[in-house]
């Protein structure tokens, strides 16, 4: 069965309730023209009912951009799984944001996926490389140990409900994406064959995996156009309505 395309925007620390409310508000008329792409806003935790009210009567999915992985107790400051899930049908986890300034390493990703997916959440996993580990040789072992850890202790029906997200640390917020063709072989040859080893061939083929950094409306359709590439997930392009439905536009088959 083909994969469905799924263009997530992830707003990072941008827009306050009232500023997300009225986004969404301009993407909705252009979304609701796209069919067969899935879409995928991921507000701050403080927007989140917001947006979710807004969007109730769309297909627009709503995300949040990270959260701890227990359930409750003495964690000032967290959010959980069970809170995010009356609200959000997917959780970004292990953004390279996250990792480089908030302590979140393969572990940490890999608790936060078991949890996501005990509450119902879609994780979408990132991962990606640095530039001295591209520059260096090392994408493929980086990635596929990135991509291996996160799902350790899934089980087949978790694994295929994943979202993964390649995102190259270098290419993310720099105006210097990857070339789709590169991207295409990392995913192929990468992550779909780590996967392939861990799950089987059919979880393999089934699970969405997107390319991050710097995707724009100017680039978007030569990732869309590679076999491996199931969508984008966007930053910087997606605090626009303009943009983001452009781009979402680029993923219609
Ligand atoms: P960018 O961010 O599109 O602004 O490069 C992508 C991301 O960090 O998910």
């Amino acid at each position: 069965m083909a994969r469905i395309p799924l263009i997530a925007g992830n707003w990072k620390l941008n827009k306050t309730a009232t500023e997300a409310y009225k986004l969404v508000a301009e993407m909705i008329p252009g979304l609701r023209m796209v069919k067969g792409v899935e879409k995928l806003v991921c507000p701050p935790f403080t927007a989140l009912m917001a947006v979710s009210r807004l969007i109730k009567d769309t297909d627009i999915r709503l995300g949040a951009q990270d959260m701890y992985w227990e359930d409750k107790g003495a964690f000032t400051g967290e959010i959980s799984a069970p809170m995010l899930a009356e609200f959000c049908q997917y959780v970004i986890l292990g953004h390279s944001e996250r990792r480089a300034y908030f302590g979140e390493t393969n572990e940490t990703v890999n608790r936060k996926v078991n949890a996501a997916l005990a509450h119902g959440l879609i994780p979408l996993i990132c991962v990606g490389e640095n530039l001295e580990e591209n520059e260096t040789g090392q994408a493929a072992g980086v990635v596929s140990h990135q991509v291996h850890e996160a799902l350790t202790g899934l089980d087949i029906q978790g694994a295929s409900r994943i979202v993964i997200a390649y995102e190259p640390v270098w290419a993310i917020g720099t105006g210097r994406a990857a070339t789709a063709e590169a991207v295409n072989t990392l995913i192929r040859n990468v992550i779909r064959s780590t996967v392939n080893g861990l799950f089987g061939e059919a979880v393999a083929h089934s699970v969405r995996i997107l390319y991050g950094g710097s995707v724009n409306p100017d680039n978007a359709a030569q990732f869309f156009r590679q076999s491996e590439i199931d969508g984008a997930l966007v930053g910087g392009a997606s605090l626009n309505h303009r943009s983001f439905i452009e781009i979402v536009e680029a993923a219609q088959v």
